[in-house]
This record gives C-alpha cells, sequence and structure tokens, in this order.
C-alpha cells in the first residue's frame, strides 16, 4: 500500500512540473548554440534560443553586436526565424534549420544569397565565456586634422568583388576580374582599381600579424599581378573587431595592418565600421577610430586612398576629410534593383557642398550588369552616378558580360562627366511628379544636364537654357550618343522611356 501511494504522488508531481506537450516539443533548441559559416577565416557568432511557454526569443551575436531573432518558429526538429540584415535599411535575413544528427544545419536567405551554415550546442558556461570575450572600447587618440594625402583628385574608379561575390571570392577570380578589365577595355576606360572587399581575411599568428585565408595564398603577389597589368590592388578592413562578413578586423592593430597593407602593395583601402557601430556610439569617438586609421596610413609612407563605409552616419561629410578620407560612403548597401539604386540615388540632395576633388561622396559600387535592373534602369544608374561624381566601382562578373553592359560601361563621354576635374557634384535642378532634372558644373565652363523619368510609363520632358540663364548656346551633346546637337534650338526635348534618363552637355556662349 506505502508503495503504491508513493508511485501516485510521484505521478502527481511529475504531472504538476511535465509541460504540456507543444512546450516540450521544441526543448531540443533552447540554450546556446555556436554558428560556423565554414567560409575559410570567418569567425563564429552565437545563437542563443529561450521561451516561455511556446513563445521564443533569441539573439544572434557577433563579437560585439547582439541582433534581436524575430518571427522564431518550432516546429518538430525544424526551427525559423528572420533578423534584420545590417546596413541594408528595411531588409531582413530569412533563416530556416533542422537539426540532424545533434547539429543545426542552417540556411540562410540574405540579401546577398543563400548561405549554409552549422550550428552545435553549447554549454551556459561556453555561452558565458563567449560574452566575457566580447571586445571592449579602445582607448582614441584626441581629435585632430590628419594631413590630406593629395590622393583622389577624380573620384576613384575600378571593381569591388562584393555586389557580385559577397564573401564567395578568391585569388582565381580576382586575377580572371583583372584580365578581364584589360582585354574588355574597361581599364583603358578608367577602371584601374581592383579591390577584394570581405572575405579575403584569415587569422592573425602569435605577433598579431594578420594573414590572408586559404582563398589568397600570396596577397603580395596578387598585388603585383594586379600592378603588372596597369591595375591597382584595393582591399577592405573594418576599425572593429570583426567585419560585416564576420571576419577579423584591424581592431587594436590598425598600425600593424596599414604597415602590412603598404608592405602587399595595396593602393585603397575600404575601411567598414561594422561590429565597431557597437562600440563607438558617439560622434567624436566615431571620428576618432578612422583617424586612427588615417594617421596609420599616412605614417607608411605608402600613398593609400583612404574610403570610409560608416554608411553615412553624423553627417560625415562635414569630417571625412579631417580623419585623412578620400571617400566616404553616405548611405546603407545598395542592391541590384530599381528601388535600391533609385532610392540611393536621388537621395543625394544637399551631399553636393561636401563632395569635391580628394574627398567623395560614395553612394555605393555599382550593380550594372548584374542582371537585376533593365538596360534603360542601368543607364540612368550610370547617370546618375556621373552625375553625382561617384566613385565608379563596378560590381559585376566582368568576365561575363554582354556587349550592351560593355557599352553602356565604356561611354567615355558619360565617364569624363564623372572625372570633370572641377569636382562639383550635381545638384538637383527641378523635381516634378516622377521627373526630375539636375545640373552640374564642369571645368570647361560647360553644364552637364541630366533628366530622369522615375515613373512607369514614357515621359515627355523638355528643358530650356534660359532656365540655366543661358541665353544662347555655342554647342549641345547628347552624351550618351555621342553626337552633337543644334545649338540653334532653345532647349532639349526628349520621350524618355519608364525608369529612363538622358544627359546633355551644354556650353553657352554668354
Ligand atoms: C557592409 C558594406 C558593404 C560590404 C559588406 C561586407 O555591408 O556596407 O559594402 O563591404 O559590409 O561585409
Amino acid at each position: 500500500m506505502r508503495t503504491y501511494l508513493c508511485a501516485l504522488l510521484v505521478l502527481m508531481l511529475c504531472a504538476c512540473v511535465s509541460k504540456p506537450a507543444e512546450e516540450r516539443a521544441g526543448e531540443w533548441l533552447a540554450g546556446g548554440w555556436l554558428m560556423q559559416t565554414g567560409q575559410p577565416g570567418a569567425k563564429p557568432r552565437l545563437l542563443v534560443f529561450e521561451h516561455q511557454g511556446v513563445v521564443w526569443t533569441g539573439t544572434i551575436t557577433t563579437a560585439v553586436r547582439e541582433v534581436e531573432l524575430k518571427d522564431i518558429a518550432v516546429n518538430g526538429e525544424q526551427v525559423s526565424y528572420s533578423q534584420a540584415f545590417n546596413p541594408g535599411a528595411g531588409r531582413s535575413i530569412t533563416t530556416q534549420g533542422v537539426l540532424k544528427n545533434g547539429e543545426l544545419h542552417l540556411t540562410m536567405n540574405s540579401p546577398m544569397g543563400v548561405t549554409e551554415q552549422t550550428a552545435h550546442k553549447i554549454s551556459a558556461e561556453q555561452v558565458a565565456a563567449f560574452e566575457a570575450a566580447r571586445p571592449k572600447k579602445l582607448s582614441l587618440p584626441p581629435l585632430h586634422d590628419v594631413t590630406a594625402n593629395g590622393l583622389a583628385s577624380t573620384p576613384p574608379m575600378g571593381w569591388n568583388s562584393w555586389n557580385k561575390f559577397a564573401t564567395n571570392i578568391d585569388d582565381a577570380t580576382v586575377r580572371g576580374i583583372a584580365d578581364a578589365l584589360v582585354s574588355s577595355g574597361l581599364r583603358d576606360a578608367g577602371f584601374v582599381y581592383v579591390n577584394i572587399d570581405d572575405g579575403w581575411q584569415g587569422e592573425r599568428d602569435a605577433n598579431g600579424v594578420l594573414h590572408a585565408n586559404s582563398k589568397f595564398p600570396d596577397m603580395k603577389a596578387l598585388g603585383e599581378y594586379l600592378h603588372s597589368r596597369g591595375l591597382k590592388f584595393g582591399i577592405y578592413s573594418s576599425p572593429g573587431p570583426d567585419t560585416c562578413g564576420g571576419y577579423e578586423g584591424s581592431y587594436g592593430h590598425e598600425e600593424q595592418d596599414a604597415r602590412l597593407f603598404a608592405d602587399w602593395g595595396v593602393d585603397y583601402l575600404k575601411y567598414d565600421l561594422c561590429s565597431a557601430r557597437g562600440l563607438y556610439r558617439a560622434q567624436e569617438e566615431m571620428q576618432a577610430v578612422y583617424q586612427k586609421m588615417g594617421d596609420a596610413l599616412q605614417a607608411t609612407g605608402h600613398p593609400i586612398v583612404y574610403a570610409l563605409c560608416q554608411y553615412g552616419m553624423f553627417d560625415v561629410g562635414t569630417w571625412a576629410r579631417k580623419v585623412g578620407g578620400n571617400v566616404r560612403r553616405t548611405t546603407g548597401d545598395i542592391s541590384d534593383s530599381w528601388q535600391s539604386m533609385s532610392k540611393i540615388g536621388f537621395s543625394q540632395i544637399g551631399r553636393e557642398v561636401y563632395g569635391g576633388p580628394g574627398g567623395w561622396n560614395d553612394p555605393d559600387m555599382l550593380e550594372v550588369g548584374n542582371g537585376g535592373m533593365s538596360l534603360d534602369e542601368y543607364r540612368t544608374h550610370m547617370t546618375l552616378w556621373s552625375m553625382l561624381s561617384a566613385p565608379l566601382l563596378l560590381g559585376h562578373d566582368v568576365r561575363n558580360m554582354t556587349p550592351e553592359i560593355q557599352a553602356l560601361l565604356t561611354n567615355k563621354e558619360v565617364i569624363a562627366i564623372d572625372q570633370d576635374r572641377l569636382g562639383q557634384q550635381a545638384h538637383s535642378f527641378s523635381q516634378q511628379d516622377t521627373t526630375e532634372v539636375w545640373s552640374k558644373a564642369l571645368a570647361d565652363g560647360s553644364v552637364a544636364i541630366a533628366l530622369f523619368n522615375r515613373g512607369e510609363s514614357p515621359a515627355d520632358m523638355e528643358v530650356h537654357w534660359s532656365y540655366f540663364g543661358f541665353e544662347k548656346v555655342s554647342a549641345v551633346r547628347d552624351v550618351w550618343r555621342q553626337v552633337d546637337l543644334n545649338p540653334q534650338d532653345d532647349g532639349y526635348h526628349a520621350t524618355l522611356p519608364p525608369h529612363g534618363s538622358a544627359l546633355v552637355r551644354v556650353m553657352s556662349k554668354n
């Protein structure tokens, strides 16, 4: 009888403390998981899942930043969730995970494409250790003005690996792109920088020297290869401990990395805020971390174009030159769509007061040729970027492009508008419904006028020279078509296709 009563008690106790079946179903997920991308050099990230009843919460943590996971749904041995994609405003990464042999296999769908990752469960102590090892703010130098390096008297032109390849980039691909820049005539049209973006980094050795990962066996030799083809060599790092792709940044190793880059023959550095955003939140701090690398580059004595990438925060145009910056990103990331490109491009109004020789505003790299826009839209992309005196960094696979894209990118007269030595970024002249007119003063006294149709149907547009204060004009050039127009006409008229543009260059008589 006593045994029977005891058993009954245990059963009743179990029934009280055990959770309903649907709550127990996802129990395997709760706790910490260490996530690895499988890409050489990429650092692990921490995933933590918790639940209250059937409601799940979670975070993903890089070296310094914790991002909240949203819409977590657990179903049997599967989980799905989303997270904000940074710094692309309004975009997100969605992930599907499945438990297989004790490991969580994750498929992440981000604006940059699909990646596979694996995560394994770690103990509460390991989670605490990961968090305790998170880097702290560095002590930063007082602000001063870094002497201008005299580089980038016109907006830099070249190619960057990110828009097409993201972190799937390697030595052979870079060499292949370099060859294609030469054979396609793009190098001779001015596209000389070959910039490797995120994903080249490996680990630091015992002396703190950063090495490239196994996809880049010899960076110095790669630089020599580029130089031997009349090209220049660009690289990427971050003031934070982690880059945006989860690779080693220059945090605490600024001088050492600058010397390394100079030794490799690097001519251009893109310095991307990434994880440093979680450490330095005040303008003065951000200026100081960028100044630190500006000073470090100068100290090498090697000419290196310095490109700041902190997405335009703290009105970067007002201080970028002070930290030695030749180029400064003004926006979040571009993607290969009309919505993204036009939103970024047309929102640059007002920045023209800061841009100019030696210090250019950068509305992000080109997407021309990546396939997500029509030829008219890509032409508008080039028209707008040239009017904005933006760096022209190609972002497509130069080895495979159509003759139309090649022609679009090598139009010398369009490029000349971008590269004009006056460096006067265009201003928005007028906006009406879905049409816009922008104008840009050029070094020879002529004016570039761009007409844009942002609408979904064809638009008749006209401008009169008198709008621009010209009584008479002596020459009018249709820049895209490279033909002279009749200077006797009192203006320019065109029917622009949806998302289309026109570009004319006008010399006045008065
Ligand atoms: C950020 C930058 C991008 C690219 C990636 C690399 O998102 O804005 O241009 O460099 O990082 O991870």
